[in-house]
């Protein structure tokens, strides 16, 4: 995919993940527009190198189109609470996010990124894995819900399903496997954050699962996959990279 013009959505932008991939898009070519409910973080996330800042909730749809227009990449990073599992009716993780990949396709889009879990789904998780899945069973099955709609949504998307995150430094030393492996593990969300924001750009990670754990675990069970960044503003496109 080119990066030339392009508008990428960071949805979940104040996040620890969403910070991140601020971070890491900031001084690179596409314009960057944050989605947040809180219209007292716009400022902050200008600061962590939003270009332009969305007020908007994913589960009343408030912003919805706003934040998807003329967008042809969304990284979606957001997240309920752990406190959600007992108010909650519905979580921003399922309900949430498929009511973006929605009018992500309405509006266009090129590609869809989604950060879930480690755990989700039926394939073969750890046995670790199982037991932290007990834990935060309905935002699981609700992040299930949502990746299950992308697959099947006419997108090209990744799915990152990333094991315990940290606030770690980023060491661009990660595994990345398909599901089924059984990976278990932390990953900083730095870690992560390179994969979300590069996997429209990289051909390898187009219509992928992918569990997400730091290296040294589990490295022959990963792919071998050259994750591609959009390139920094200023310098000249050599190549689609697709
Ligand atoms: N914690 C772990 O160990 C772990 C492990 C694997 C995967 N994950 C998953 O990784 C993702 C990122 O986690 P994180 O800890 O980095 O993120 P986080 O700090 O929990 O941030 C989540 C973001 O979601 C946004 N959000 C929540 N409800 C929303 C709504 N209704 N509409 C729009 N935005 C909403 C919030 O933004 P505003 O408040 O600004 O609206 C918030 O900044 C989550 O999906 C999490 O479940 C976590």
């Amino acid at each position: 995919m080119n990066d030339s013009g392009a508008t990428v959505l960071v949805a979940g932008a104040s996040g620890g993940t969403g910070r991140e991939v601020l971070r890491i898009l900031d001084g690179r070519d596409p314009t960057v527009r944050a989605l947040t409910r809180s219209a007292a973080m716009a400022d902050r996330l200008r600061r962590l190198g939003a270009d332009d800042v969305v007020v908007g909730d994913l589960l009343d749809g408030t912003g919805l189109s706003a934040a998807v227009e003329d967008a042809s990449v969304v990284i979606s990073a957001v997240g309920s609470s752990p406190r959600d599992i007992l108010t909650a009716e519905e979580f921003v993780d399922g309900a949430g996010t498929i009511a973006l990949l929605e009018a992500a396709v309405a509006h266009g889009v090129d590609a869809f990124v989604m950060e879930s879990a480690l755990g989700v789904g039926d394939d073969r998780a750890s046995v670790l894995g199982r037991l932290f899945d007990t834990f935060i069973g309905p935002i699981q099955a609700a992040k299930g819900r949502a990746e299950a709609a992308i697959r099947d949504a006419d997108i090209r998307h990744t799915i990152l399903r990333p094991g315990v995150l940290t606030n770690g430094r980023r060491t661009d030393d990660v595994t990345a496997a398909p599901p089924g492996r059984q990976l278990w593990g932390t990953v900083s969300r730095a870690d992560v954050a390179r994969l979300l924001a590069a996997a429209p750009y990289t051909g390898a990670a187009a219509h992928r699962t992918l569990e997400v754990v730091a290296t040294p675990s589990h490295r022959d069970a990963g792919l071998s996959i050259d994750w591609q960044l959009p390139r920094p503003t200023g310098t000249i496109a050599v190549e689609d990279g697709e």
